[in-house]
């Protein structure tokens, strides 16, 4: 029987190993530079909704997959998953459907009369289109934990440790899983991981039951506006920086992005800030999803580089991650 290493104990690398004990497989260790709550993937908003990864019909298909566990995972109190009502708006006529439409259950493209409808306070004619989906939101100070507690509960260890190369703890009968983040970057040499900063805030929810991105004509725009109504605050973002490493809070971005929200969601002109954070999304010109052998027999399955999707492919990456393992436990 071979051992099983999972490397990271963010929402990757927790989704893999509690996937890996529900498809029978034991003696799992974590080992982690970070734990919650100080990962990255405590420094998101949660918000199933597939954002700045690629390839795209690979991430459609993860995310399928993660919505339908997350709409499942619902039905347990503790893992923290709630519902919003989610507006998508943009600043120009679509005539097509979200490409994500076909991974959501309740989903319509809107009329530029419902957008009149639902944002009153907005110009005529500023989002001439957008969509509208009911999509799930793991809130990540209940979510991780729980992972974290289902994990321990099967027998399943945490271990902090600094893992400087593969090598060091991939021994030949080893199955390694990658789900280091941003840190695979220097882990195994990817040149082709790159950070993407972000900034947030965590406000007072006084009352807002939707969900909201404004998306810009500019796809290279370094400006992520979105409202994340969560079951005790909400989320104001944010930015998406590619290769920019600055992880302290910046006032600039503070103003705009309550500028650019209050303009939709008028209750947050003034908001009651509970926190700021600002984190490194880990980008990749795509996600890496595949199985290596190390010269020495050992086999390394990669699961990085989800850029702003942890939330929303996890559990599609997990159940490949298990397939992967699986194969190369036959082999
Ligand atoms: C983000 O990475 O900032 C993000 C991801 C999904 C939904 C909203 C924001």
């Amino acid at each position: 029987m071979k051992s099983i290493i999972v490397l990271g104990c963010g929402i990757a690398g927790l989704s893999c190993a509690v996937a890996l004990q529900d498809a029978g497989f034991c003696s799992i260790r974590i080992l982690a530079r970070e734990l919650p709550p100080y990962t990255t993937s405590d420094v998101a908003g949660g918000l199933w909704f597939p954002y700045k990864a690629e390839p795209m019909h690979r991430i459609l298909a993860w995310s399928k997959v993660t919505f339908q566990e997350m709409m499942r995972l619902r039905n347990v109190p503790e893992a923290g998953i709630t519902m919003t009502r989610f507006f998508q708006l943009f600043p120009k006529q679509l005539y097509r459907d979200a490409w994500w439409s076909g991974a959501v259950e309740v989903y319509r493209v809107l009329t530029e009369a419902e957008i009149a409808a639902e944002f009153p306070n907005l110009p005529k004619g500023q989002f001439p289109s957008g969509f509208y989906a009911e999509v799930p939101i793991a809130e990540p100070h209940k979510h991780l934990p729980y992972l974290m507690q289902r994990f321990r509960a099967r027998g399943g260890t945490i271990e902090h440790a600094h893992i400087h190369s593969l090598e060091e703890v991939a021994e030949p009968h080893t199955i390694v899983i990658n789900c280091t983040g941003l840190q695979a970057k220097y882990l195994v040499g990817d040149d082709n991981v790159f950070p993407i900063r972000g900034q947030i805030m965590v406000v007072k929810n006084t009352g807002i039951n939707r969900s909201i991105t404004i998306e810009s004509n500019d796809e290279r725009s370094e400006y992520a506006t979105y409202t994340i109504a969560r079951s005790e605050d909400v989320i104001m973002g944010g930015v998406a920086m590619e290769n920019n490493w600055e992880t302290s809070i910046d006032e600039a971005t503070i103003q705009g992005i309550i500028a650019r929200c209050a303009s939709v969601e008028p209750a947050l002109a003034q908001p009651i800030i509970l926190q700021h954070k600002a984190g490194l999304r880990p980008g990749r010109t795509e996600v890496r999803l595949e199985a290596e052998t190390l010269s020495n027999g050992a086999t390394v399955i990669h699961n990085y580089g989800h850029g702003g999707s942890g939330y929303t492919v996890n559990w599609g990456c997990a159940h490949e991650v298990v397939h992967l393992v699986r194969v190369a436990c036959s082999s």
